[in-house]
Order: structure tokens, then C-alpha cells, then sequence
């Protein structure tokens, strides 16, 4: 299935409330700052983005990004397809006291550049892990949309311990941890094959957490058993047998997940 027919605008809706609430425990909601913090000096050191930079945000969430930004650029506009997460965004810019900045509630592919004056419009095209980048004609839009730098990332490899057991336990096969890395290998094809010289860099995290073994525990492994467009149909299908298993590895009511992830960062010059 199509990446653009399951990150539909009710799907990020219905998703905006978890990511404010940041995400479900402390330990995400650091590990999701040290990946802001990471970025935006990475942009920085690599002279993506100064004090004079128009900068625009693709799919940019409840603006963790923009109010970084924004306090050391010109003007920064979030775009998103998700209203909700919009909401979010106005309010954090507000609580920053943060007046540069501008929104626009749309789809990428849908934006028609011309109509809204966004043609060569931005120093710095920016989009971080955003579904609505995943097709050709999305990069080449964000391109278009720049007269300076275009910068994309995107996860290569995403792996966890335990939903790698889960999945062999339930159904039989490793979890794919990897399956980012053939839309990397696209996207760099079609730049250079488009006249680009994209760079890559890349960002890496490993963490170790425990979980207390419960329904909740059960329900947040089993989801992730198949297309996360199905996660409440796999809840109810696999919760009790992924609680079972983990009551039969669990020491002290307790599991152990490693996790390890690989961002890439996807930069090149538009013009
Ligand atoms: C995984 S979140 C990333 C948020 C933020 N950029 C970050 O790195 O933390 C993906 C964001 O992209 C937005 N999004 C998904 N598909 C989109 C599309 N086709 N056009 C614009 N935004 C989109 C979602 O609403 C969501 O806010």
C-alpha cells in the first residue's frame, strides 16, 4: 500500500495527541529532544540555515523544530496535513513568544508552489521523518520550493530486541528492521539522476529499557504486528498471546528491550 494512503490527514489527527503528550514515557521524550538538538546543530555547522534564512517546515508536527528555528532564522513556516498537529505548533510558537513564524494547514503533494507563491521561496527546505516525503515528485517540489539548501531525513534501520521476539514468537519471521534503506537508495538516485549531488550523514541512537509486563505492555507490542494502519485490529488479535509470552521470558515481572536506530540525512543544494 501506498505510504500517502495510510498517513492520511484523520491518521496524524488522530496521532497529534500522543506526540504533545510526549509520546508514551520520559525516556522517548529525551530521546526525541537529543534528535532536535542533533538536527538543528547539524543544520547549523553545516551552514544550512542562518540568521538571515526564510526557512519552510514539511510536515512539521507541534513545532519542535519551528521553535528551535525560529529563534535563530528570519521567518519559518510549518506545513503540515494534520490540523491537529497545527493547533499544537501555533501554541508552542505562542508560549515562545514567537512572532516569525507562519502555517500552512496542506498535503505536500497536494501544494500547487505557483498558487501560493512558494516557487524559490525559502533558504532552506526542510522535512524530518515526514511520510509526504516519499516520491519523486516530493523531492523534486522541495527543490523547487528552495533557492539554497533541501535537507530530508528519514529512519534506515529501526531495531528492537523485543519486537524482533515478538514478531518470531507470533509470526514466525524477523522483524524488518531495515526497510527504510531502499527508499534511501531511491531518493539518492533520483537527485543525482535529476541533476543533485545529495550528501548523506547519519544520526545514530541505542537505548535499553525495562517493561513491566502487563496489558498495556502486551497491547503496545502487539500493535506493532503488522501495518500500522491496523494497529487496533491487531491489539485485539494479539494481546493475549503476546502477553502470555512475555509472562514466560519476563524475570521479576520485567523485559529488557534493546533498541538501535539509524537516521539518514538526505541534503543537497537546489540550485
Ligand atoms: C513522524 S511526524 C514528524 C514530526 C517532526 N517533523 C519530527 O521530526 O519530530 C510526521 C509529521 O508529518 C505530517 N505529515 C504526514 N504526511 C504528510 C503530508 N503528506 N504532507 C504534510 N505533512 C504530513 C504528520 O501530520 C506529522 O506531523
Amino acid at each position: 500500500m501506498d505510504s500517502l494512503e495510510v498517513h492520511t490527514k484523520e491518521f496524524w489527527d488522530e496521532r497529534s495527541k500522543k506526540w504533545v503528550n510526549n509520546f508514551e514515557s520520559e525516556e522517548s521524550r529525551q530521546e526525541n529532544e537529543r534528535r532536535y538538538q542533533y538536527v538543528d546543530e547539524f543544520l547549523t555547522t553545516q551552514g544550512l540555515y542562518n540568521r538571515d534564512s526564510e526557512i519552510l517546515d514539511i510536515g512539521c508536527g507541534p513545532g519542535m523544530f519551528i521553535t528551535r528555528f525560529a529563534q535563530k532564522a528570519k521567518k519559518v513556516t510549518g506545513l503540515d496535513i494534520s490540523e491537529k498537529m497545527l493547533d499544537y505548533a501555533k501554541l508552542n510558537t505562542e508560549k515562545n513568544g514567537l512572532t516569525n513564524v507562519g502555517f500552512i494547514n496542506m498535503p505536500w503533494q497536494d501544494i500547487v508552489l505557483k498558487d501560493y507563491g512558494l516557487e524559490k521561496a525559502f533558504d532552506l527546505v526542510f522535512a524530518s521523518l515526514c511520510p509526504g516525503i516519499s516520491s519523486e515528485d516530493s523531492l523534486l517540489k522541495m527543490s523547487l520550493a528552495s533557492r539554497g539548501w533541501c535537507f530530508t531525513c528519514s529512519f534506515v534501520r529501526k531495531f528492537s530486541s523485543l519486537k524482533n521476539m515478538v514478531y518470531q514468537h507470533i509470526l514466525g519471521v524477523p522483524f524488518d528492521a531495515d526497510w527504510g534503506q531502499e527508499s534511501l537508495g531511491r531518493s539518492v538516485n533520483f537527485l543525482l539522476k535529476s541533476g543533485y549531488y545529495p550528501y548523506i550523514s547519519y544520526y545514530d541512537t541505542s537505548a535499553q529499557r525495562a517493561w513491566e509486563v502487563n496489558a498495556k505492555t502486551a497491547a503496545r507490542f502487539a500493535g506493532h504486528l503488522g501495518s500500522i494502519k491496523d494497529e487496533d485490529h491487531n491489539i485485539k488479535k494479539y494481546s493475549d498471546a503476546v502477553l502470555s509470552y512475555l509472562q514466560s521470558i519476563a524475570v521479576d515481572n520485567k523485559i529488557t528491550e534493546k533498541t538501535e536506530a539509524k537516521i539518514a540525512f538526505l541534503y543537497w543544494r537546489s540550485s
